[in-house]
């Protein structure tokens, strides 16, 4: 069947490249794409905030799939409008994702199903907030509700910090995001990313990875879309896997189809492995970037199928298999960023770096210019390998690395080291 991948990033490229592979593809077209999407994907030049452009290409190319990789687009309604127009799609509607665009819609639904997060208050002024801040010291949580880029989070761990973060998101630093916020409890623990795929009625649960947020090694630094994951996640055990879908993956799928929303797609919960368990930190409603990139590189089933299975209401009848080896990707960014960065420095030697079969090098921000691939945005690589420990897809990621001639280029070198150090004790 064609099928059409919505989205730029690494994460887009991984699903091209498993999408590609799947007995079922014929063609794959993917909009906008990158320089790296272009060797698995027919790159096409289309507005994906325009629903009708979309569906027009739809029709015009016999699309039978159109899979949605990154959140904006589902929020504001792409899979809505698709299904509407008979086009098959992969991701939920406007309403089910506000588990992603609203963090006070999830807190809602958490305290209105028991399902454990953090204790919360939900405010659209700023003296309400800071009267709640007068009850709530450090450490505590200040968000903005609405979409952030992962920008609208602020751990304040010093008196003080709370207080400057609700000044500022009532001040409009995150425009229409912040018009209201949300304010958590401080959830002590071990994070960890839990995917399950959902058509509505059954949950399959789908890998877990660990991000590492911060942009500075030791993780230190402002927060980013993520510098490097792998998977699984050690915190992960069998008994943690059981309470999340029991505890929360599955009272959720539960509660939204009660709310009349039922939930398509993956869910990508954020997990605080507290001492009492998994606490939801916050949903995303699509894979994440780039947990998904190591979750591609694990996977032994066709992605393809599983996606139809959400869409067509039979994930019942489905099993996910895994490769035993672990999966780790090392994030190349260009300087300056989560900052302003430069665009269009040229990366070298990628082929050779990339020789190793075990090694793959996902593109996130590139754009070809005839032979040569330019830098053209802040994470620009995602250099993935696979192998039998942590430790050992570390080593070939940064030897990976470490061969690519980009010097406008960084990464943190440490990606990993927390299941480094327990493989080592
Ligand atoms: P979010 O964008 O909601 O994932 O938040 C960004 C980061 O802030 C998370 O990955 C956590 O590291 C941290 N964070 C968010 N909520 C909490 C919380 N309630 N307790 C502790 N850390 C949190
Ligand atoms: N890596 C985190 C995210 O995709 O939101």
């Amino acid at each position: 069947m064609n099928i059409l991948l919505i989205g730029s990033g690494g994460r887009e490229h991984a699903l091209a490249w498993a999408i590609a592979k799947s007995p079922l593809t014929k063609t794959l077209f993917c909009a906008p794409g990158n320089a790296g999407i272009a060797a698995e994907a027919e790159i096409v030049s289309l507005d994906v905030n325009d629903a009708q452009a979309v569906i027009n290409f739809c029709n015009l190319q016999a699309i039978k799939l159109v899979v949605v990789g990154p959140e904006a687009p589902l929020v504001a309604g792409l899979a809505d409008k698709l299904r509407a127009a008979g086009v098959k799609t992969f991701g939920p509607s406007a309403a089910a994702a506000r588990l992603e665009g609203s963090k006070g819609f999830t807190k809602d639904i958490c305290a209105k199903y028991n399902i454990p997060t953090g204790a919360y208050g939900r405010f659209s002024s700023e003296a309400d907030a800071l009267a709640y801040l007068a009850d709530h010291p450090a450490p505590i949580v200040v968000k903005a509700d609405g979409l952030a880029a992962g920008k609208g989070v602020t751990v304040a761990m010093k008196d003080g910090e709370a207080e400057a973060a609700v000044k500022d998101i009532f001040a409009g630093k995150f425009g229409a995001a912040g018009a209201e916020c949300v304010i958590e409890e401080y959830l002590d623990g071990e994070e960890a990313s839990f995917f399950a795929l959902c058509d509505g009625k059954t949950a399959v649960a789908f890998g877990t990875a660990q991000d590492h947020k911060r942009v500075g090694e030791g993780d230190t630094g402002p927060n980013t879309g993520g510098m490097g994951a792998y998977s699984p996640a050690p915190v992960m055990t069998d008994e943690m896997w059981r309470r999340t879908m029991d505890e929360i993956i599955i009272p959720t799928m539960k509660a939204m189809e009660t709310e009349g929303c039922p939930f398509q797609g993956v869910f990508f919960a954020g997990l605080m492995i507290t001492a009492k368990g998994p606490q939801l930190i916050e949903y995303n409603v699509r894979f994440g970037d780039p947990e998904c990139q190591v979750l591609m590189m694990r996977l032994k089933d066709d992605i393809v199928m599983l996606m139809l299975a959400a869409c067509d209401g039979t994930l019942d009848k489905v099993s996910v298999r895994w490769r035993d080896e672990v999966a780790l990707t090392v994030v190349m960014a260009a300087q300056g960023y989560p900052g302003d960065v430069e665009k269009g420095s040229e990366i070298r030697n990628l082929d050779a770096a990339g020789a190793d079969p075990a090694v793959h090098i996902f593109h996130a921000g590139t754009k070809a210019d005839g032979d040569r691939i330019l830098a053209n945005g802040g994470r620009v690589l995602n250099v993935t390998a696979r192998a039998a420990t942590v430790s050992e897809a570390q080593g070939l990621a940064y030897k990976a690395v470490d061969a690519i001639d980009w010097p406008q280029g960084f990464c943190r070198r440490d990606i990993g080291w927390r299941a480094v150090a327990r493989e080592t004790k």
